[in-house]
């Protein structure tokens, strides 16, 4: 293969950029041309395509967002917008594509590659950790730690005025963020789309680290399950303490890449181009047990995203 295409596309994480720039500086490497493009599959569907060399990925390891743009394109589940998007890539005589992206976006590369038989592979870039076949999606190591740092000064300000703290973090459908932010961050309750919560229990759990001597607490809730302001009102209504709201929002998905982050950017961008150099697509790239693997596209968005039920109880031992 002579010349790739790489797109970022859905919700920005951070870490592409890092991302970007190993596949770029890997297909480099073995001798091969990249063009970017930008703004996702929209980009794709309107021919924003630029060239790419050594320099035009200098200075980005340690910047979040995305260098190529974004973007959620709801044209590419039309075959008018599919049969363009081919179009671009035959135009440029791009042979294969890497796709930065979650679930949706590998759904895109997934069509690339079944009705079209471009060769695609996938690099998880997401802060919600959702995808079944890898531990760990690009982006939400730094995402944790962002809210890790929003609930230390809640902690402060909440211990001062004992408080209890409701703590919006993102996640429509999988509760990871709140399930790894609240154990790292202390916090005693976590609410998620996963585990149907009781109001009268979350009181109970309270009233009972008060009666330990706790002068505050931190609620951790995924904003699939309601907002904030929402659960403050009902947890207002029933505790004696008073209830604050806090939604961490888009925050959580900007700042520079932790050194997990950019490891993972790295290693996932080098793999990527070595699975197209070899002629391999139809992949995606992810880490297991703290390896680098890569797995057929269509049974990688087929699997049902599990929730850790360990980490969870660990949550209710340890926090109180
Ligand atoms: O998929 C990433 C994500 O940040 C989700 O956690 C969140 O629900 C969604 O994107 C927000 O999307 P947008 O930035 O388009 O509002």
């Amino acid at each position: 293969m002579k010349r790739i295409g790489l797109l970022t596309s859905g919700g920005d994480a951070p870490g592409m950029n890092a991302a970007i720039r190993a596949v770029v500086r890997t297909a480099i490497y073995y001798g091969m041309e990249v063009f970017g493009i930008e703004r996702g599959y929209a980009g794709l569907i309107n021919d924003q395509v630029i060239p790419m060399d050594m320099r035009s990925v200098s200075d980005i390891i340690h910047r979040g967002g995305t260098k190529l743009r974004t973007a959620r394109c709801m044209e590419m589940l039309t075959k008018e917008g599919k049969d363009q998007a081919v179009a671009t890539l035959k135009k440029h005589g791009i042979e294969g594509l890497v796709v930065i992206g979650g679930d949706g976006s590998f759904r895109g590369a997934k069509c690339l590659t079944e009705e079209y038989g471009i060769p695609t592979i996938g690099i998880p870039g997401t802060i919600d950790n959702d995808l079944e076949y890898t531990d760990f999606t690009l982006g939400f190591d730094t995402a944790v730690n962002t809210c890790i740092d929003a609930i230390n000064k809640l902690r402060d300000t909440m211990n001062s005025h004992e408080r209890i703290s409701v703590v919006e973090v993102m996640g429509r459908h999988c509760g990871d963020i709140a399930l790894y932010a609240g154990i790292t961050s202390g916090a005693e309750i976590i609410v998620v789309p996963e585990i149907q919560f009781d109001i009268e229990d979350i009181v109970m759990r309270i009233d009972r680290s008060r009666a330990n001597g706790k002068h505050s607490n931190i609620v951790v809730i995924a904003e699939g399950v309601m907002s904030a302001e929402e659960f403050t009102k009902k947890l207002q209504a029933v505790t004696q303490y008073s209830v604050r709201a806090t939604n961490i929002g888009h925050i959580q998905r900007g700042g520079s890449p932790s050194m997990a982050d950019r490891m993972l950017a790295s290693q996932f961008g080098n793999k990527a181009v070595r699975l197209l150099k070899d002629g391999i697509g139809n992949r995606v790239v992810g880490i297991r047990k703290n390896e680098i693997i890569d797995m057929d596209i269509i049974e990688a968005v087929s699997m049902k995203k599990t929730f850790n039920y360990e980490l969870y109880e660990t949550l209710q031992m340890i926090s109180l």
